[in-house]
């Protein structure tokens, strides 16, 4: 394990998640951690991240040089570079000179870390004080013009440094000065593949289950059919999972679990079709929390119900969750207790009677997916985009009604399958569709006049939903998109895109 040490900046998940790209584990550990408890996790390396700008600052985290003796390959960056320059006897100043963001690097000395580098690139900075010499025993390897030691490094301790951001896109050679650290420096071999991850997690499930019964409320999206298909390969038939068909999904969306996730993974599956239940809960309601709250706790009936008639005599004792490794960190988790339990399957309360399971708790997004394909799992549910808990519910503006519903499923499905054919569905985060069912405007075609509902095309980019852009999706495919739906879908007369990013838009309407 490669422990990521967390000096409070946002960028110790993206120094874990490039380790993992370069097929080595990696974990996020807080900055309280003393060197003896670090040290009980047996780290193979240690990275220090980037964190508050300056180590003179009040209470800013410190560093015990004693880390240093351990014989740990240690590498630091931004923050901890210069916490580690201090520790070992260097000299950091404040040089009055910030620098933020593209910044041109000149190498002078590629020593083991930069191997192979170009003397100069361009590097993403985020930093005010600097360091001004380096510690007995090191080497210089860069500057920049407000940083005159930039990146250091002292071979027989296997320490090294850089003040820059090597994790972030922008950094140019940025993944290689990572690797050069993990394999040429701390000497680790890249073993952490899909494959490790999938046999630890069922050798983990199987010890953690024994022959008990397992349950798994399936919501067709990527990080539930995941977890399941883990369970499953480890336990068989002591896992039954839930689909909860609400009425509110899109269009052929029952039958793809079935086809993408049943047939394939040959899982139990009990299919509770209360599609009238929703429908009637919903009639007559518009305010979008309401309408949230609603399908929340229809849902949550729904499943209790279904739980406990399939638990008979010999119960079930385990709820498997989709929860990622983000999600545990976000929730303070960082190796220590106080984890919240993420719910993404229609927000399942935390009274429920079982054991969680959350076999994707150390995975990132990408590693889901990763193991989704090693599990056999194909493309079109791998690749999945997110959709929401309460589903086409929260795409009609205004009452959802079966009629309404069908414009929406027959719109969406268009849609999708426009992108699909222009190949652009992994250039996209997300593509919402939505029904102004309470808005009309006047249309000509035919021959005769029309006065029906607007059509809004919400495909966004982003990274994480927590902000986002408009895609600027091509005219050719927008114009496929509209011909086909206002020929297509009856009562559709407008089909408009919407062109906010989030903040200030959200992604969903409602
Ligand atoms: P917003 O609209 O807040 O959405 O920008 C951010 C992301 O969350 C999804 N979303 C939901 N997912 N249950 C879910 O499982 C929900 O109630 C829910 N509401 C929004 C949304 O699709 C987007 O990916």
């Amino acid at each position: 394990t490669v422990l990521v040490v967390d000096y409070g900046a946002q960028y110790a998940q993206l120094i874990a998640r490039r380790v993992r790209e370069a097929s080595v584990y990696s974990e996020i550990v807080g900055s309280n951690l003393s060197v003896a408890e670090i040290m009980e996790k047996r780290p193979a390396a240690i990275i220090l991240s980037g964190g508050p700008s300056s180590v003179y600052e009040e209470g800013a985290p410190q560093i015990d040089p004693a880390l240093f003796e351990t014989g740990v390959p240690i590498l630091g960056i931004c923050y901890g570079f210069q916490a580690m320059a201090k520790a070992l006897g260097g000299t950091v100043a404040k040089t009055g000179q910030r620098e933020y963001g593209r910044t041109p690097l000149s190498i002078s000395n590629n020593g083991c870390l930069l191997g192979s580098m170009p003397n100069t690139l361009n590097i993403w900075m985020s930093h005010g004080d600097s360091v001004s010499k380096a510690p007995p025993g090191f080497q210089v390897l860069a500057r920049t013009a407000g940083a005159p030691v930039a990146a250091f490094e002292d071979k027989s301790r296997r320490l090294a440094g850089v003040q820059w951001h090597p994790e972030v896109k922008h950094s140019q050679w940025g993944q290689q000065v990572l690797e050069h650290f993990l394999f040429t420096i701390a000497g680790l071999t890249p073993d952490w593949t899909a494959e490790n991850l999938v046999n630890e997690s069922i050798e983990t499930i199987r010890k953690t289950v024994g022959d008990r019964r397992v349950l798994c409320a399936l919501s067709g999206g990527v990080d539930s059919a995941v977890a399941a298909a883990l369970v499953q390969r480890a336990i068989g038939s002591q896992l039954t999972c839930v689909f909860v068909d609400h009425g509110l999904l899109r269009e052929g969306e029952a039958d793809q679990v079935k086809k993408d996730f049943v047939d394939v993974t040959g899982v139990d599956l009990v299919v509770a079709d209360e599609r009238d239940r929703f429908l009637n809960a919903l009639a007559g309601v518009t305010d979008p929390e309401e309408k949230r709250k609603i399908i929340g706790r229809e849902f949550i009936r729904t499943f209790e119900a279904t739980a406990s008639s399939l638990a008979g005599e010999r119960g079930i004792d385990f709820l498997v969750q989709g929860t990622l490794y983000p999600d545990v960190v976000e929730s303070g988790g960082n190796g220590s207790a106080n984890i919240k339990s993420h719910h993404n399957v229609g927000g399942l309360p935390d009274d429920l009677q079982f054991t969680l399971i959350e076999p994707l708790r150390t995975m990132f997004k990408d590693e889901v997916r990763a193991v989704g394909t090693q599990l056999g799992l194909p493309d079109s549910l791998v690749w999945r985009h997110p959709f929401p808990g309460p589903g086409l519910g929260i795409r009609i503006i205004g009452e959802v009604t079966a009629e309404r519903l069908d414009i929406l499923r027959q719109a969406d499905s268009i849609a999708r399958a426009e992108l699909a054919a222009a190949r652009l569905e992994r250039d996209i985060w997300q593509f919402p569709v939505v029904l102004l069912a309470d808005v009309r405007s006047v249309g000509v075609q035919g021959d005769g006049r029309t006065y029906g509902h607007p059509i809004v095309l919400r495909p966004v980019t982003s990274d994480d939903a927590m902000t986002a852009d408009w895609a600027k999706l091509p005219y050719e495919v927008l114009e496929r998109i509209s011909t086909r739906i206002t020929n297509e879908c009856p009562e559709v007369n407008r089909v408009v895109v919407d062109i906010t990013s989030k903040p200030p838009g959200t992604i969903e309407w409602e």
